[in-house]
Protein backbone atom coordinates (compact mmCIF):
# COMPACT_ATOMS: atom_id res chain seq x y z
CA UNK A 1 0.00 0.00 0.00
CA UNK A 2 1.39 3.16 -0.79
CA UNK A 3 0.23 6.41 0.63
CA UNK A 4 0.76 10.12 -0.79
CA UNK A 5 3.46 10.67 1.55
CA UNK A 6 5.63 7.62 0.85
CA UNK A 7 4.87 8.01 -3.05
CA UNK A 8 6.46 11.97 -2.69
CA UNK A 9 9.11 10.61 -0.21
CA UNK A 10 10.06 7.71 -3.34
CA UNK A 11 10.15 10.40 -5.67
CA UNK A 12 13.86 11.75 -5.10
CA UNK A 13 13.80 9.15 -7.63
CA UNK A 14 -29.30 28.32 -12.93
CA UNK A 15 -29.70 31.02 -10.98
CA UNK A 16 -31.86 31.02 -7.92
CA UNK A 17 -35.29 32.47 -6.59
CA UNK A 18 -34.82 35.54 -4.82
CA UNK A 19 -38.05 37.08 -2.73
CA UNK A 20 -37.10 39.90 -0.32
CA UNK A 21 -37.98 41.68 2.97
CA UNK A 22 -40.78 40.11 4.04
CA UNK A 23 -40.11 37.48 6.59
CA UNK A 24 -39.87 38.65 10.15
CA UNK A 25 -35.67 39.56 11.01
CA UNK A 26 -33.75 37.19 11.27
CA UNK A 27 -33.22 34.57 13.38
CA UNK A 28 -37.13 34.73 14.35
CA UNK A 29 -38.50 33.37 11.30
CA UNK A 30 -40.21 30.15 12.05
CA UNK A 31 -41.81 28.98 8.38
CA UNK A 32 -42.84 25.37 8.79
CA UNK A 33 -40.68 23.67 5.88
CA UNK A 34 -38.27 26.51 5.53
CA UNK A 35 -34.86 24.72 6.77
CA UNK A 36 -32.13 26.17 5.44
CA UNK A 37 -31.24 29.72 7.18
CA UNK A 38 -27.51 31.71 6.83
CA UNK A 39 -27.20 34.23 9.91
CA UNK A 40 -24.02 36.65 9.06
CA UNK A 41 -23.15 38.78 12.47
CA UNK A 42 -21.31 41.70 11.17
CA UNK A 43 -20.34 42.03 14.96
CA UNK A 44 -18.44 39.20 15.40
CA UNK A 45 -15.47 40.12 13.33
CA UNK A 46 -12.71 37.12 12.95
CA UNK A 47 -9.91 38.93 11.37
CA UNK A 48 -9.09 40.44 8.12
CA UNK A 49 -8.91 37.78 5.03
CA UNK A 50 -5.25 37.94 3.66
CA UNK A 51 -5.48 38.61 -0.30
CA UNK A 52 -2.26 35.89 -0.19
CA UNK A 53 -4.97 33.15 0.25
CA UNK A 54 -5.69 33.83 -3.31
CA UNK A 55 -2.43 32.73 -4.02
CA UNK A 56 -1.19 30.23 -6.90
CA UNK A 57 1.69 28.04 -7.72
CA UNK A 58 3.70 27.32 -10.58
CA UNK A 59 5.97 24.40 -10.68
CA UNK A 60 8.50 23.92 -13.74
CA UNK A 61 7.10 20.37 -14.11
CA UNK A 62 6.26 19.50 -17.78
CA UNK A 63 3.81 21.93 -19.00
CA UNK A 64 3.19 23.98 -16.57
CA UNK A 65 6.16 26.76 -17.38
CA UNK A 66 7.17 25.82 -21.21
CA UNK A 67 3.79 25.61 -23.24
CA UNK A 68 1.64 27.11 -19.95
CA UNK A 69 3.21 30.50 -19.00
CA UNK A 70 6.34 30.57 -21.16
CA UNK A 71 5.66 30.41 -25.19
CA UNK A 72 9.06 32.75 -25.84
CA UNK A 73 9.71 36.06 -27.37
CA UNK A 74 9.79 34.46 -31.15
CA UNK A 75 6.49 32.44 -31.04
CA UNK A 76 3.70 33.54 -32.92
CA UNK A 77 1.86 32.87 -30.18
CA UNK A 78 0.85 36.74 -28.78
CA UNK A 79 3.23 37.30 -25.50
CA UNK A 80 5.27 39.66 -23.46
CA UNK A 81 8.28 38.93 -23.76
CA UNK A 82 7.67 35.54 -24.07
CA UNK A 83 5.27 35.32 -21.50
CA UNK A 84 2.11 33.68 -22.38
CA UNK A 85 -0.19 36.95 -23.29
CA UNK A 86 -3.78 35.59 -22.76
CA UNK A 87 -2.68 34.53 -19.33
CA UNK A 88 -1.54 37.55 -18.04
CA UNK A 89 -4.86 39.35 -19.22
CA UNK A 90 -6.77 36.61 -17.78
CA UNK A 91 -4.70 36.84 -14.46
CA UNK A 92 -5.07 40.36 -14.02
CA UNK A 93 -8.83 39.80 -13.90
CA UNK A 94 -8.30 37.62 -10.66
CA UNK A 95 -6.31 40.10 -8.45
CA UNK A 96 -3.04 37.38 -8.32
CA UNK A 97 -1.60 38.56 -5.03
CA UNK A 98 1.57 35.99 -4.76
CA UNK A 99 2.89 33.38 -6.95
CA UNK A 100 5.02 30.46 -5.85
CA UNK A 101 7.92 29.17 -7.90
CA UNK A 102 9.54 26.84 -8.85
CA UNK A 103 8.50 23.66 -6.94
CA UNK A 104 7.35 21.66 -5.49
CA UNK A 105 9.63 19.15 -5.74
CA UNK A 106 11.35 20.56 -8.19
CA UNK A 107 12.71 23.24 -6.58
CA UNK A 108 15.03 20.85 -4.25
CA UNK A 109 16.89 19.95 -7.50
CA UNK A 110 17.16 23.24 -8.79
CA UNK A 111 19.93 25.37 -9.11
CA UNK A 112 19.26 29.05 -9.35
CA UNK A 113 22.24 29.95 -11.16
CA UNK A 114 21.77 28.00 -13.96
CA UNK A 115 18.24 30.37 -14.69
CA UNK A 116 20.23 33.44 -14.65
CA UNK A 117 22.43 35.62 -17.13
CA UNK A 118 22.75 35.28 -21.17
CA UNK A 119 20.32 33.19 -22.65
CA UNK A 120 22.46 31.31 -24.78
CA UNK A 121 25.19 30.47 -22.05
CA UNK A 122 22.18 28.79 -19.86
CA UNK A 123 22.71 24.99 -19.19
CA UNK A 124 20.39 22.07 -19.95
CA UNK A 125 19.67 20.37 -16.84
CA UNK A 126 17.46 17.17 -16.33
CA UNK A 127 14.23 18.00 -15.12
CA UNK A 128 13.23 16.69 -11.42
CA UNK A 129 9.70 15.47 -13.22
CA UNK A 130 12.02 13.90 -16.19
CA UNK A 131 11.10 10.34 -15.89
CA UNK A 132 7.90 10.67 -15.88
CA UNK A 133 7.51 11.95 -18.97
CA UNK A 134 6.29 10.03 -21.82
CA UNK A 135 7.91 9.40 -24.77
CA UNK A 136 6.57 11.94 -26.93
CA UNK A 137 7.29 15.02 -24.12
CA UNK A 138 9.11 18.07 -25.30
CA UNK A 139 12.36 18.16 -24.71
CA UNK A 140 12.04 20.97 -22.86
CA UNK A 141 9.80 19.16 -20.29
CA UNK A 142 12.46 16.68 -19.51
CA UNK A 143 16.01 18.82 -20.17
CA UNK A 144 15.17 22.28 -18.16
CA UNK A 145 16.57 25.00 -20.98
CA UNK A 146 16.57 27.67 -18.34
CA UNK A 147 15.67 29.77 -20.55
CA UNK A 148 12.95 30.58 -17.93
CA UNK A 149 14.44 31.87 -14.58
CA UNK A 150 14.61 34.19 -11.34
CA UNK A 151 14.04 37.66 -13.63
CA UNK A 152 11.69 35.61 -16.27
CA UNK A 153 9.74 34.73 -13.27
CA UNK A 154 9.64 38.20 -11.29
CA UNK A 155 8.82 39.64 -14.54
CA UNK A 156 6.11 37.54 -15.07
CA UNK A 157 4.77 38.34 -11.19
CA UNK A 158 5.06 42.09 -12.22
CA UNK A 159 2.46 41.73 -15.32
CA UNK A 160 0.25 40.22 -13.65
CA UNK A 161 0.45 42.58 -9.84
CA UNK A 162 1.66 39.78 -7.99
CA UNK A 163 4.34 39.26 -5.47
CA UNK A 164 7.18 36.24 -6.40
CA UNK A 165 7.55 33.55 -3.71
CA UNK A 166 10.52 32.02 -4.20
CA UNK A 167 11.13 28.16 -3.29
CA UNK A 168 14.80 27.25 -1.83
CA UNK A 169 16.74 24.57 -2.72
CA UNK A 170 17.67 22.65 0.80
CA UNK A 171 17.98 19.21 -0.47
CA UNK A 172 21.09 19.29 -2.47
CA UNK A 173 22.36 23.04 -2.20
CA UNK A 174 23.93 24.42 0.90
CA UNK A 175 22.88 27.41 2.42
CA UNK A 176 25.45 29.68 1.25
CA UNK A 177 23.24 29.49 -2.44
CA UNK A 178 20.44 30.89 -0.31
CA UNK A 179 21.97 33.99 0.94
CA UNK A 180 23.31 34.61 -2.33
CA UNK A 181 19.91 34.21 -4.32
CA UNK A 182 18.51 36.88 -1.72
CA UNK A 183 21.31 38.82 -2.78
CA UNK A 184 20.83 38.40 -6.37
CA UNK A 185 17.03 39.35 -6.20
CA UNK A 186 17.06 41.99 -3.58
CA UNK A 187 20.88 43.18 -3.42
CA UNK A 188 21.04 47.17 -4.44
CA UNK A 189 21.82 48.40 -8.15
CA UNK A 190 25.56 48.29 -8.32
CA UNK A 191 26.00 47.50 -4.96
CA UNK A 192 26.84 43.67 -5.51
CA UNK A 193 28.41 41.41 -8.12
CA UNK A 194 25.16 39.79 -8.38
CA UNK A 195 23.81 43.11 -8.06
CA UNK A 196 25.59 43.79 -11.37
CA UNK A 197 24.88 40.35 -12.95
CA UNK A 198 20.94 41.21 -12.47
CA UNK A 199 21.63 45.19 -14.56
CA UNK A 200 23.61 43.43 -17.09
CA UNK A 201 20.35 41.08 -18.15
CA UNK A 202 18.54 44.05 -17.82
CA UNK A 203 17.22 44.62 -14.24
CA UNK A 204 19.29 47.24 -12.43
CA UNK A 205 16.90 47.79 -9.52
CA UNK A 206 16.57 44.53 -7.03
CA UNK A 207 13.58 42.47 -7.27
CA UNK A 208 12.93 42.98 -3.24
CA UNK A 209 11.28 39.51 -3.01
CA UNK A 210 9.89 39.23 0.21
CA UNK A 211 8.72 35.95 0.77
CA UNK A 212 10.90 32.71 0.71
CA UNK A 213 10.50 28.82 0.97
CA UNK A 214 12.97 27.32 2.93
CA UNK A 215 12.48 23.82 0.85
CA UNK A 216 10.01 22.14 -0.07
CA UNK A 217 8.39 18.86 1.46
CA UNK A 218 11.26 18.25 3.73
CA UNK A 219 9.91 15.04 4.95
CA UNK A 220 10.11 13.54 1.52
CA UNK A 221 11.49 15.13 -2.13
CA UNK A 222 12.58 17.83 -0.34
CA UNK A 223 15.60 15.45 1.32
CA UNK A 224 13.77 12.69 3.52
CA UNK A 225 14.34 14.76 6.60
CA UNK A 226 12.88 13.86 10.16
CA UNK A 227 11.08 17.19 11.32
CA UNK A 228 14.14 17.18 13.92
CA UNK A 229 16.92 17.13 11.65
CA UNK A 230 14.71 19.73 9.33
CA UNK A 231 14.29 21.91 12.39
CA UNK A 232 18.31 22.48 12.22
CA UNK A 233 18.36 23.40 8.90
CA UNK A 234 16.02 25.24 8.75
CA UNK A 235 17.65 27.29 11.48
CA UNK A 236 20.97 27.66 9.64
CA UNK A 237 19.54 28.38 6.41
CA UNK A 238 17.09 31.13 7.76
CA UNK A 239 20.04 32.80 10.11
CA UNK A 240 21.56 36.36 9.60
CA UNK A 241 20.09 36.50 5.87
CA UNK A 242 20.99 40.47 5.06
CA UNK A 243 17.18 41.18 3.59
CA UNK A 244 18.76 45.09 1.73
CA UNK A 245 16.30 46.86 3.66
CA UNK A 246 13.66 44.30 2.31
CA UNK A 247 11.47 42.01 5.28
CA UNK A 248 12.07 38.43 4.71
CA UNK A 249 9.09 35.91 5.01
CA UNK A 250 10.81 32.54 5.49
CA UNK A 251 8.22 29.98 5.21
CA UNK A 252 9.35 26.78 6.65
CA UNK A 253 8.72 22.97 5.18
CA UNK A 254 5.17 21.75 6.84
CA UNK A 255 2.82 18.78 7.51
CA UNK A 256 1.15 17.34 4.56
CA UNK A 257 -2.61 16.30 6.08
CA UNK A 258 -2.33 15.55 9.83
CA UNK A 259 1.28 15.00 10.45
CA UNK A 260 0.84 16.64 13.60
CA UNK A 261 4.04 14.75 14.48
CA UNK A 262 6.08 16.69 11.79
CA UNK A 263 4.66 20.15 13.13
CA UNK A 264 5.38 19.21 16.70
CA UNK A 265 8.57 17.71 15.95
CA UNK A 266 9.66 20.77 13.75
CA UNK A 267 8.64 23.09 16.79
CA UNK A 268 10.21 21.35 19.61
CA UNK A 269 13.71 21.29 17.50
CA UNK A 270 13.26 25.18 16.56
CA UNK A 271 12.60 25.78 20.26
CA UNK A 272 15.62 24.09 21.42
CA UNK A 273 17.54 26.92 20.50
CA UNK A 274 14.82 29.80 22.59
CA UNK A 275 11.70 31.53 21.82
CA UNK A 276 13.41 34.06 20.22
CA UNK A 277 13.58 31.55 17.25
CA UNK A 278 10.13 31.71 16.16
CA UNK A 279 11.00 35.72 15.13
CA UNK A 280 12.33 33.61 12.15
CA UNK A 281 9.60 31.53 10.83
CA UNK A 282 6.85 33.82 8.80
CA UNK A 283 4.56 30.40 8.38
CA UNK A 284 4.67 26.85 7.89
CA UNK A 285 3.76 25.25 4.81
CA UNK A 286 0.64 23.25 4.90
CA UNK A 287 0.12 20.58 2.20
CA UNK A 288 -3.56 18.83 1.18
CA UNK A 289 -4.29 17.02 -1.93
CA UNK A 290 -7.86 14.96 -2.18
CA UNK A 291 -7.07 11.80 -4.24
CA UNK A 292 -8.18 9.56 -2.25
CA UNK A 293 -11.86 8.35 -3.58
CA UNK A 294 -12.07 4.90 -2.77
CA UNK A 295 -14.99 5.40 -0.16
CA UNK A 296 -12.38 4.02 2.75
CA UNK A 297 -11.58 0.70 0.53
CA UNK A 298 -7.55 1.38 0.26
CA UNK A 299 -5.10 3.67 1.21
CA UNK A 300 -2.90 2.88 -1.77
CA UNK A 301 -1.75 6.33 -3.40
CA UNK A 302 -2.41 4.56 -7.19
CA UNK A 303 -5.47 2.54 -6.41
CA UNK A 304 -7.75 5.29 -4.15
CA UNK A 305 -7.29 7.86 -7.18
CA UNK A 306 -10.51 8.20 -8.84
CA UNK A 307 -10.78 9.88 -12.49
CA UNK A 308 -11.58 13.64 -13.34
CA UNK A 309 -14.21 13.06 -16.01
CA UNK A 310 -15.62 10.05 -15.23
CA UNK A 311 -17.26 10.28 -11.98
CA UNK A 312 -20.97 9.45 -10.24
CA UNK A 313 -22.26 11.28 -7.51
CA UNK A 314 -20.70 9.39 -5.00
CA UNK A 315 -17.33 9.83 -5.97
CA UNK A 316 -18.21 13.85 -6.04
CA UNK A 317 -19.47 13.99 -2.19
CA UNK A 318 -16.35 11.67 -1.83
CA UNK A 319 -13.95 14.10 -3.41
CA UNK A 320 -15.46 16.63 -0.94
CA UNK A 321 -15.16 15.02 1.86
CA UNK A 322 -11.33 14.61 1.19
CA UNK A 323 -10.77 18.21 0.64
CA UNK A 324 -13.11 19.31 3.67
CA UNK A 325 -10.84 17.97 5.99
CA UNK A 326 -8.79 20.75 5.30
CA UNK A 327 -10.51 22.89 7.65
CA UNK A 328 -9.73 20.20 10.35
CA UNK A 329 -5.79 20.13 9.68
CA UNK A 330 -5.87 23.98 10.10
CA UNK A 331 -7.51 23.83 13.33
CA UNK A 332 -5.83 20.93 14.13
CA UNK A 333 -1.72 21.84 13.36
CA UNK A 334 -3.16 25.53 14.45
CA UNK A 335 -3.51 23.85 18.17
CA UNK A 336 -0.19 21.42 17.96
CA UNK A 337 1.82 25.39 17.22
CA UNK A 338 -0.51 27.08 20.21
CA UNK A 339 1.38 24.82 22.31
CA UNK A 340 4.77 26.06 21.78
CA UNK A 341 3.59 29.11 20.44
CA UNK A 342 0.72 30.25 22.33
CA UNK A 343 0.81 34.15 20.30
CA UNK A 344 0.83 32.38 17.65
CA UNK A 345 3.57 34.41 15.60
CA UNK A 346 3.93 31.95 13.22
CA UNK A 347 0.74 31.28 10.64
CA UNK A 348 -0.24 28.44 8.47
CA UNK A 349 0.88 28.84 4.70
CA UNK A 350 -1.51 25.95 2.78
CA UNK A 351 1.00 26.10 -0.40
CA UNK A 352 0.05 23.34 -1.86
CA UNK A 353 -3.89 22.43 -2.32
CA UNK A 354 -6.64 20.52 -4.68
CA UNK A 355 -7.77 17.09 -6.30
CA UNK A 356 -5.61 14.70 -7.56
CA UNK A 357 -6.96 12.42 -9.94
CA UNK A 358 -5.10 9.51 -11.92
CA UNK A 359 -3.84 10.63 -15.04
CA UNK A 360 -5.86 10.23 -18.36
CA UNK A 361 -8.21 13.37 -18.30
CA UNK A 362 -5.09 16.06 -19.64
CA UNK A 363 -6.28 18.48 -22.31
CA UNK A 364 -2.73 18.12 -24.10
CA UNK A 365 -1.48 14.55 -23.97
CA UNK A 366 1.49 13.75 -22.21
CA UNK A 367 1.46 16.30 -19.70
CA UNK A 368 2.39 15.43 -16.44
CA UNK A 369 -0.39 15.34 -13.65
CA UNK A 370 -2.53 17.90 -16.17
CA UNK A 371 -5.48 16.95 -15.43
CA UNK A 372 -9.39 18.41 -16.85
CA UNK A 373 -10.97 20.67 -13.97
CA UNK A 374 -14.85 20.30 -14.22
CA UNK A 375 -18.15 22.07 -12.29
CA UNK A 376 -16.85 19.70 -9.64
CA UNK A 377 -13.26 21.18 -8.60
CA UNK A 378 -15.16 24.32 -9.17
CA UNK A 379 -17.39 23.51 -6.21
CA UNK A 380 -14.45 21.91 -4.50
CA UNK A 381 -12.24 25.01 -4.88
CA UNK A 382 -15.17 27.52 -3.81
CA UNK A 383 -15.65 24.71 -0.45
CA UNK A 384 -11.88 25.29 0.17
CA UNK A 385 -11.08 29.00 -0.44
CA UNK A 386 -14.58 29.49 1.93
CA UNK A 387 -12.13 27.64 4.92
CA UNK A 388 -9.27 29.87 4.64
CA UNK A 389 -12.11 32.75 4.74
CA UNK A 390 -13.27 31.56 7.60
CA UNK A 391 -9.61 31.48 9.80
CA UNK A 392 -8.35 34.83 8.97
CA UNK A 393 -6.34 34.47 11.93
CA UNK A 394 -4.78 31.30 10.82
CA UNK A 395 -4.08 31.37 7.01
CA UNK A 396 -1.38 34.20 6.23
CA UNK A 397 -1.31 32.33 2.50
CA UNK A 398 -2.32 30.16 0.16
CA UNK A 399 -1.37 28.45 -3.41
CA UNK A 400 -3.78 26.68 -5.34
CA UNK A 401 -1.78 23.42 -7.23
CA UNK A 402 -1.15 24.62 -9.85
CA UNK A 403 -1.74 27.64 -12.25
CA UNK A 404 -2.22 25.94 -15.42
CA UNK A 405 -1.65 22.85 -17.22
CA UNK A 406 -1.12 20.75 -13.47
CA UNK A 407 -3.64 19.35 -11.14
CA UNK A 408 -6.16 21.71 -10.09
CA UNK A 409 -5.28 24.37 -12.47
CA UNK A 410 -7.30 27.75 -13.44
CA UNK A 411 -6.28 27.51 -17.07
CA UNK A 412 -4.85 25.53 -19.89
CA UNK A 413 -3.01 26.32 -22.45
CA UNK A 414 -1.61 24.01 -25.73
CA UNK A 415 0.61 26.10 -28.29
CA UNK A 416 -2.08 28.41 -29.65
CA UNK A 417 -4.71 27.28 -27.80
CA UNK A 418 -6.36 28.56 -24.43
CA UNK A 419 -9.05 28.15 -22.03
CA UNK A 420 -10.26 29.31 -18.48
CA UNK A 421 -11.25 26.35 -16.73
CA UNK A 422 -13.99 26.15 -13.91
CA UNK A 423 -12.14 26.91 -11.38
CA UNK A 424 -10.77 29.95 -12.53
CA UNK A 425 -14.29 31.55 -12.85
CA UNK A 426 -14.44 30.78 -8.87
CA UNK A 427 -10.97 32.48 -8.44
CA UNK A 428 -12.43 35.28 -10.27
CA UNK A 429 -15.45 35.32 -8.23
CA UNK A 430 -13.76 35.26 -5.20
CA UNK A 431 -11.24 37.89 -5.30
CA UNK A 432 -14.04 40.19 -4.13
CA UNK A 433 -13.34 38.57 -0.31
CA UNK A 434 -9.40 40.13 -0.41
CA UNK A 435 -8.50 42.00 2.23
CA UNK A 436 -12.46 42.49 3.33
CA UNK A 437 -13.29 41.43 7.05
CA UNK A 438 -14.55 38.55 7.68
CA UNK A 439 -17.13 37.61 9.65
CA UNK A 440 -18.61 34.86 11.85
CA UNK A 441 -21.77 33.32 9.72
CA UNK A 442 -23.98 30.30 10.84
CA UNK A 443 -25.02 27.82 8.42
CA UNK A 444 -28.31 25.92 9.82
CA UNK A 445 -29.00 23.23 7.00
CA UNK A 446 -30.11 19.79 6.70
CA UNK A 447 -27.26 17.31 5.61
CA UNK A 448 -26.59 15.04 2.58
CA UNK A 449 -27.23 11.70 2.60
CA UNK A 450 -25.67 9.29 0.65
CA UNK A 451 -24.39 5.86 0.30
CA UNK A 452 -21.05 5.52 0.64
CA UNK A 453 -19.94 1.62 -0.40
CA UNK A 454 -22.81 0.06 1.30
CA UNK A 455 -22.82 2.20 4.40
CA UNK A 456 -24.79 5.33 5.26
CA UNK A 457 -22.68 8.86 4.95
CA UNK A 458 -23.69 12.47 4.92
CA UNK A 459 -22.04 15.40 4.10
CA UNK A 460 -23.02 18.81 5.02
CA UNK A 461 -26.12 21.00 2.97
CA UNK A 462 -24.45 24.11 2.34
CA UNK A 463 -21.49 26.05 3.91
CA UNK A 464 -19.54 29.29 2.84
CA UNK A 465 -18.22 32.75 4.32
CA UNK A 466 -19.31 36.50 4.71
CA UNK A 467 -16.45 39.31 4.65
CA UNK A 468 -16.76 43.08 4.94
CA UNK A 469 -15.94 45.58 2.92
CA UNK A 470 -17.00 49.04 4.11
CA UNK A 471 -20.38 48.66 4.20
CA UNK A 472 -20.10 45.84 1.24
CA UNK A 473 -21.06 42.53 2.43
CA UNK A 474 -19.64 39.38 0.48
CA UNK A 475 -21.21 36.14 0.54
CA UNK A 476 -19.82 32.97 -0.90
CA UNK A 477 -22.13 29.72 -0.12
CA UNK A 478 -21.28 26.37 -2.00
CA UNK A 479 -24.03 23.91 -2.66
CA UNK A 480 -22.60 20.39 -2.85
CA UNK A 481 -25.74 18.61 -3.49
CA UNK A 482 -25.65 17.43 -7.28
CA UNK A 483 -29.69 17.32 -7.28
CA UNK A 484 -31.71 19.35 -4.56
CA UNK A 485 -31.55 23.32 -4.67
CA UNK A 486 -31.41 25.23 -1.12
CA UNK A 487 -34.49 27.57 -0.76
CA UNK A 488 -32.84 29.54 2.20
CA UNK A 489 -33.57 32.40 4.25
CA UNK A 490 -30.50 34.76 4.71
CA UNK A 491 -30.31 37.46 7.83
CA UNK A 492 -27.78 39.95 8.45
CA UNK A 493 -28.26 40.62 12.06
CA UNK A 494 -28.52 44.07 12.98
CA UNK A 495 -28.25 45.70 9.45
CA UNK A 496 -30.89 45.89 6.21
CA UNK A 497 -30.30 45.48 2.89
CA UNK A 498 -29.94 48.31 0.29
CA UNK A 499 -28.98 46.52 -3.37
CA UNK A 500 -27.56 43.55 -4.40
CA UNK A 501 -25.94 41.55 -6.87
CA UNK A 502 -25.65 37.53 -7.58
CA UNK A 503 -23.18 35.00 -9.51
CA UNK A 504 -23.24 31.84 -9.72
CA UNK A 505 -21.54 29.04 -11.63
CA UNK A 506 -23.76 25.79 -12.03
CA UNK A 507 -24.19 23.76 -15.02
CA UNK A 508 -27.07 20.87 -15.22
CA UNK A 509 -24.00 18.61 -15.78
CA UNK A 510 -22.13 18.03 -12.72
CA UNK A 511 -19.36 16.71 -15.31
CA UNK A 512 -19.42 19.93 -17.14
CA UNK A 513 -15.84 21.47 -18.10
CA UNK A 514 -14.06 23.79 -20.68
CA UNK A 515 -12.03 22.96 -23.53
CA UNK A 516 -9.96 24.75 -26.12
CA UNK A 517 -12.70 23.69 -28.61
CA UNK A 518 -15.72 24.88 -26.03
CA UNK A 519 -14.42 27.48 -23.65
CA UNK A 520 -17.77 28.71 -22.29
CA UNK A 521 -19.16 25.89 -21.21
CA UNK A 522 -19.09 26.62 -17.41
CA UNK A 523 -18.93 30.22 -16.83
CA UNK A 524 -20.55 32.47 -13.99
CA UNK A 525 -24.35 34.02 -14.77
CA UNK A 526 -25.06 37.44 -12.84
CA UNK A 527 -27.78 39.54 -11.88
CA UNK A 528 -29.16 42.50 -10.06
CA UNK A 529 -31.23 41.46 -7.11
CA UNK A 530 -34.10 43.33 -6.30
CA UNK A 531 -33.33 43.58 -2.61
CA UNK A 532 -34.60 45.80 0.38
CA UNK A 533 -34.99 45.11 3.85
CA UNK A 534 -33.64 42.51 6.40
CA UNK A 535 -34.24 39.23 5.27
CA UNK A 536 -33.30 37.87 2.00
CA UNK A 537 -34.57 34.51 0.09
CA UNK A 538 -31.75 33.00 -1.96
CA UNK A 539 -32.55 29.17 -3.96
CA UNK A 540 -28.88 27.97 -4.24
CA UNK A 541 -29.17 25.79 -7.51
CA UNK A 542 -27.76 22.23 -6.98
CA UNK A 543 -23.98 21.68 -7.59
CA UNK A 544 -23.13 25.31 -7.68
CA UNK A 545 -20.56 28.25 -6.47
CA UNK A 546 -22.29 31.65 -5.69
CA UNK A 547 -21.45 35.13 -4.97
CA UNK A 548 -23.87 37.41 -3.13
CA UNK A 549 -22.88 40.95 -2.95
CA UNK A 550 -24.81 43.41 -0.90
CA UNK A 551 -24.80 47.13 0.13
CA UNK A 552 -25.75 47.46 3.48
CA UNK A 553 -28.27 50.85 4.09
O1 LIG B 1 2.14 19.73 -7.10
C1 LIG B 1 2.80 18.57 -7.46
C2 LIG B 1 3.75 18.05 -6.38
O2 LIG B 1 3.00 17.68 -5.25
C3 LIG B 1 4.74 19.03 -5.83
O3 LIG B 1 5.89 19.11 -6.60
C4 LIG B 1 5.06 18.45 -4.48
O4 LIG B 1 5.45 19.44 -3.55
C5 LIG B 1 3.78 17.74 -4.10
O5 LIG B 1 4.04 16.47 -3.62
Amino acid sequence: MIRRREFVQKSLMGAGALLFGRRAPFPFATDEGLESRIEILPNEPLGVISPNVYGHFTENLSGVVYDGLWVGENSKIPNINGIRKELVDEMRKIKPPVVRFPGGCFADSYDWKDGIGPTEKRPKRTNFWAEGESASAPPNHKYDPNRFGTNEFVQFCKLVGAEPYLAANVRSLPAEDFYRWVEYCNSPAGSTALAEMRAASGYPEPFNVHYWGVGNESWGCGGNFTPQEYAVEFRRYATWVPGYGQELSFIASGPDDDNWNWTRGFFEEILRKGNRQLRSIYGVALHHYAWNLSRGATKDWEKGKGDALNFDAVDWYELLREGDSMESFINGHWQVMGEVDPEHSVKLVVDEWGPWYRSGSEATPGDQLEQMPTLRDAVFSGMTLDIFNRHPEKVAMANCAQLINCLNSLYLAHEDKFCVTPVGHVFAMYAAHQGGQALRTIFSVPNIRYDRGGKPASFWGLKGAASLHDRQLVLTVVNPDVKVARETEIGIRGASIQSGSVTTLTHSDIHAHNTFEQRNVVTPQSKTLEVKGRVLMYTFPPASVTKLSVALA
